[in-house]
Formats: structure tokens, C-alpha cells, sequence
């Protein structure tokens, strides 16, 4: 791995990355240029046991955080919302002494199964996605950890009963580590 000032660390919320098309080519991609630490809930605690005290280190040593997930209902899936309730902790994350993430880069690399246009007030999906994550960020928002940037893919839907088509995934998928890389080497 490549040593740089700045502590980059992304965290994976997907699952079950043996099932995954989108996130596993993206962190693949990832893994192969080697440029920062990525941990995957999904391999670390396929048992949804979370080790509070090594997730707490992690995120300590780290200055910008990436939070990898599929949207589910949109917002994170319940193995990252277990993370969050686990580890962002009184007096680590939030209350009188809980400014340990505090200052902290957090950027989301989200993917999508669903079209941007169905985001929106009539549509199928009914809101904005940025209405939808205000709430999933609340922990973050808590932790006083600064959100620089979102990365977003939308129609990342493989499954051919549903339209969706895995060449065009994978497509998306480089693009999006495009974007990721971008973003994280202007900020490291
Ligand atoms: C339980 C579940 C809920 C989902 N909810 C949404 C959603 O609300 N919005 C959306 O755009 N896609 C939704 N999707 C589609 C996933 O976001 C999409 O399949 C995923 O990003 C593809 O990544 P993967 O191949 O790594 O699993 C959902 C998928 C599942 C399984």
C-alpha cells in the first residue's frame, strides 16, 4: 500500500459481497491500485457480531472515511446500520468527551439499483436521495465528522429479469472508482 499523510480507510457495508456485482467490482478495482484500507463488514462479522473496540480503533487511526453501500430502501443496509448503532458510542462518537471522529472527512460512494429521475416528489421513489440520507447521516452529523462529497451510481441493476444488464454495470463501476479516486487524491 502506497504511504500517504492522510489515512484514507473505506468501510463496506454490503451484506453479502459473494452476491454483489456492483460494490465487489468497485472495490476490486479498488483493491487493485492499492491506494488506501478496505474493510468488509460483511467478511469481518458475517455473523453481525461487531467488534466495537477494533471498529473504534479503525476509525480513530483514519482521517477520511469512505462508507461504501448498495442503497437499500435508501438508505444503508442493516449490517451498516448495526455498525453505527454499535460503535458510534456515548462519549466516543457523541456527549461530553465523544469528539474522538470530530474534524474527520467522510465521503459516501453509494450505489443504486434505481434511475436518478425516480428520486423526486411523484415518482416511484418519492423524495430526493439527499432528503433520504439527511437521516442516515445523523450519527455522523453527531460525531461532528464533515461529509466532503458524495459519489452516486445510479441504475446499477444487474439482474436481467429487471432490465438491468451486468456489462453496463461494470461500466458504471470503473466510473465510479474514477470519480472515488479523484475525489479522495484531491483531498490526500
Ligand atoms: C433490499 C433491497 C432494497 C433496495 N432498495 C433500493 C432503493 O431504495 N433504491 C435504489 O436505487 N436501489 C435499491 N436497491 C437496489 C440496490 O441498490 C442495487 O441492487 C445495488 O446497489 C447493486 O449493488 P450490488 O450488485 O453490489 O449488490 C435495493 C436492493 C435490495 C436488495
Amino acid at each position: 500500500m502506497k504511504q500517504s499523510q492522510c489515512e484514507v480507510l473505506l468501510i463496506s457495508g454490503h451484506p453479502d459481497l459473494s452476491r454483489s456485482v456492483a460494490n465487489i467490482e468497485i472495490l476490486k478495482r479498488l483493491e487493485a491500485l492499492d491506494l488506501f484500507k478496505i474493510h468488509r463488514l460483511d467478511e469481518v462479522y458475517p455473523n453481525y457480531q461487531i467488534d466495537v473496540q477494533v471498529e473504534q480503533d479503525l476509525l480513530t487511526k483514519a482521517d477520511v472515511i469512505v462508507l461504501q453501500f448498495p442503497l437499500y430502501w435508501s438508505t444503508y443496509p442493516a449490517l451498516m446500520k448495526l455498525w453505527f448503532d454499535e460503535v458510534f458510542t456515548y462519549n466516543f462518537a457523541f456527549g461530553p468527551n465523544g469528539d474522538k471522529l470530530k474534524g474527520k472527512k467522510v465521503i459516501l460512494s453509494i450505489t443504486c439499483g434505481a434511475t436518478e429521475s425516480s428520486y423526486q416528489a411523484g415518482e416511484f421513489n418519492f423524495l430526493p436521495l439527499e432528503q433520504y440520507l439527511q437521516a442516515a447521516m445523523h450519527p455522523v452529523k453527531a460525531a461532528q465528522m464533515e461529509i466532503v462529497d458524495t459519489v452516486i451510481t445510479f441504475e446499477m441493476n444487474s439482474t436481467p429479469d429487471e432490465g438491468g444488464d451486468q456489462n453496463t454495470v461494470m461500466q458504471l463501476a470503473q466510473q465510479h472508482v474514477e470519480r472515488l479516486t479523484h475525489l479522495i487524491n484531491q483531498l490526500t
